[in-house]
């Protein structure tokens, strides 16, 4: 048995640790594992396939990154080339990426990525046969029929410590602080570093927000003395009735918002008001030992899950276990805060607004 292993997407703290998962795991089978390199790019332009025994996976648990690299520019079926002229064009390259699994003996696949890459990973299972199972990747913790994806743990951390640093330079000034943190359509790492952190006011995708609401919470502080408020922003969050800040319409890059929330604060309350975007910080650094450990449990369930011949699916975590799930029900929407969480609630009964 021969399986490759392809991290595609942006990447999460993590990576390595499923990586070293996977290979022991498939070590341990006396099978033999190849990477990917770059996404799918290893197969089709270049020949970057590289073996992964023990030595490869060697000190690699606490590694952030991804040692196979990554992109999210690699989708086979969509392939973005340039034509004779120049112009950007798109065309299918799967047959090609076929083509190359077999002349490289590949078995089965394990992908790692997030919603993107696993459609692409569910297409590849679905209409070219290939034997795929994918493991559930994102910071933003919002792929679905999984308690929680690797990588959310680190980027919460990060992002709490972050505003942690910034509630001592906001007392010390008595300014309002605006903290921009990742999540595209859920609120996930807002919501969990700014209950932590002790935010003020928590602005996610999940909920619109109306400035006023924001503006009274920080008023009524005021009013009690506190001279300052920490205010934590989900990038994918928007005004009532209004839309996501792009800083890229055309690749749907988001961005801004933070810096937008801050603006209406100062003009609405008066209150010097600063803004920071965490951005990839959030993506970086060593993994916490809860990642590390869910990124070697993925790992190795993914190859158990190959050796019980379960294709088309993305191992899940669902405590106390994990479990193959077929990939469709993953995809079929972003897994979003719960409104009647107990998280939200925790956060109403702590006093903090959620801009509504
Ligand atoms: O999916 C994770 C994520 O961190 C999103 O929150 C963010 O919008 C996106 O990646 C940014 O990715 P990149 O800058 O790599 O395109």
């Amino acid at each position: 048995m021969r399986i490759a292993i392809s991290t595609g997407g942006g990447d999460a703290p993590g990576l390595n640790a499923v990586i070293r998962g996977s290979v022991l795991a498939a070590i341990h089978r006396g099978w033999e594992c190849v990477g990917i390199r770059r996404g799918y790019d290893g197969l089709l332009d270049e020949d970057r396939v590289v073996v992964l025994d023990a030595n490869a996976v060697r000190g690699i648990t606490h590694l952030g990154g991804t040692i196979l690299g990554t992109t999210n520019r690699g989708d086979p079926f969509r392939w973005r080339g340039q034509g004779a002229d120049g112009s950007a064009i798109e065309h299918d390259r799967a047959d090609e990426l076929v083509a190359a699994f077999r002349r490289k003996g590949i078995d089965a696949l394990i992908a790692i990525g997030g919603d993107g890459s696993l459609r692409i990973a569910q297409r590849l299972f679905r209409e070219k046969g290939i034997r795929v199972v994918g493991v559930p990747k994102t910071i933003d913790n919002d792929v679905g029929g999984t308690q929680l994806t690797f990588g959310f743990d680190t980027a919460v951390q990060t992002a709490t410590e972050a505003i942690d640093k910034v509630h001592s330079t906001a007392e010390s000034h008595e300014r309002v602080m605006v903290v921009e943190v990742m999540g595209r359509h859920a609120g996930w790492i807002a919501l969990h570093s700014g209950i932590s952190g002790s935010a003020d006011v928590i602005l996610m995708p999940e909920i619109p927000f109306d400035m006023s609401k924001v503006c009274e919470k920080i008023a009524r502080r005021e009013a009690e003395g506190r001279h300052f408020s920490i205010v934590v922003v989900a990038e994918g969050a928007a005004p009532r009735g209004g839309s996501v800040s792009l800083i890229d319409p055309e690749h749907q890059r988001l961005g801004g918002i933070g810096d937008k929330v801050a603006h209406s604060i100062q003009e609405m309350t008066g209150k010097e008001t600063r803004s920071l975007v965490l951005g990839h910080l959030q993506r970086g650094g060593s993994p916490t030992t809860f990642d590390r450990l869910l990124g070697l449990r993925f790992g190795a369930a993914a190859v158990r899950v190959i050796a019980d011949g379960k294709f088309g699916t993305m191992v899940a975590l669902r405590p106390p276990t994990i479990a193959p799930i077929s990939i469709d029900e993953a995809l079929a929407a972003p897994k979003t805060v719960p409104l009647d969480s107990d998280t939200i609630a925790t956060a109403r009964d702590l006093g903090i607004s959620l801009g509504d």
